[in-house]
């Protein structure tokens, strides 16, 4: 068992119509509670590092933590950089062992992206490491775009498959709607789909990746909220339409934002209901279970993954 690639993975997700959950680990019990999802649900399974993640546990914690979690789970893990902002932090993640990076160039105009991007992909690739690129830039309320606005920053079909074409990239990033962060929509949600058709039409077999696809599950607010929290408005990608996502092409799915949330809940729930209680692996174990039982009914019910492997 090992680190691997997600070159096999993505072709039988594509096959299968499936996609498979790429989750934001950052200390030992996000870790352990989406692997152990995964070994439940016998599902593929991705696990990606921020730089925020670097910063907060340190790289070595953070690769040895994932070795552990392979030796413990006995299953094959997929460890990608999320949201790399240079050359050098792709560099890095490459020669740590990681089997994946993303190089996030949708900030800057087309043709450095595509120049940077195509530097990141000729590194990796000659250490046998994939490569994500990003085109078009995820919007939402928290950044105080309004939807006319963040339309004008949608990928466009056209330069999605330039954008591939040109760098080498072995998936790519779109902006489609969603957002990062538990303020995704002000109004009804709604994801461009005819858009993601013409993506995938014009790069059929190919990876497509949607961040921020949180779901913000509202039970898990209301209970943050119950027990102390004030999370008024919160709001994520319906659950349904990542299904539908998922059976389009879309063959990574990025969640972080309900991983907070739920395990912020089950602390808060914790600490409030054993106020006497000063253990940290009482509420920190709340948290893992909360996180296991969120993973697990993504991996069954919206990403289509379980029993795949
Ligand atoms: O898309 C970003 C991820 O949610 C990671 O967030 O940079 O706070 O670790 P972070
Ligand atoms: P959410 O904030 O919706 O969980 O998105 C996470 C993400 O895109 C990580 O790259
Ligand atoms: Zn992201």
């Amino acid at each position: 068992m090992a680190i691997i690639s997600s070159t096999e993975l993505f072709k039988k997700a594509y096959d299968g119509k499936y996609a498979i959950g790429a989750f934001n680990v950052n200390n030992m019990e996000i870790i352990q509670g989406i692997v152990d999802a995964a070994k439940q649900e016998n599902s593929p399974l991705i696990l990606q590092v921020s730089k925020g993640a670097r910063e907060y546990a340190k790289p070595a914690y953070l690769m040895k933590l994932v070795e552990a979690a392979i030796i413990d789970s006995g299953l094959d893990i997929v460890l990608h950089l999320d949201h790399g902002e240079s050359f050098d932090i792709c560099k890095l993640c490459v020669d740590d062992g990681f089997s994946s990076v993303m190089f996030d160039g949708s900030s800057l105009p087309f043709e450095e992206n595509i120049a940077t991007t195509k530097q990141v992909v000729d590194y990796a690739h000659s250490k046998g490491v994939v490569v994500e690129g990003e085109l078009g830039t995820l919007a939402g309320i928290e950044d105080n775009v309004n939807i006319s606005e963040s339309n004008a920053h949608l990928t466009d079909p056209d330069q999605a498959a330039e954008f591939v074409d040109r760098t080498g990239v072995d998936s790519l990033a779109i902006a489609i709607g969603t957002s990062h962060g538990a303020y995704k929509f002000k109004g009804e949600p709604s994801l461009d789909f005819e858009r993601l058709e013409k993506i995938t039409k014009l790069l059929p077999g190919f990876a497509i990746v949607l961040h921020g696809a949180s779901s913000v599950p509202l039970e898990h607010v209301a209970i943050c909220n119950q027990f102390g929290g004030d999370l008024p408005g919160a709001s994520g990608v319906p659950e349904q339409m990542l299904r539908q996502a998922a059976g389009m092409g879309v063959l990574k799915i990025n969640i972080d934002t309900d991983i907070r949330i739920v395990a912020t809940g089950a602390v808060r729930k914790y600490l409030v209901e054993n106020p006497q209680d000063f253990d940290p692996r009482k509420y920190l174990a709340a948290a893992r279970d909360q996180i296991t039982s969120l993973v697990a009914h993504k991996m069954r019910n919206v990403l289509n993954s379980s029993g795949k492997l």
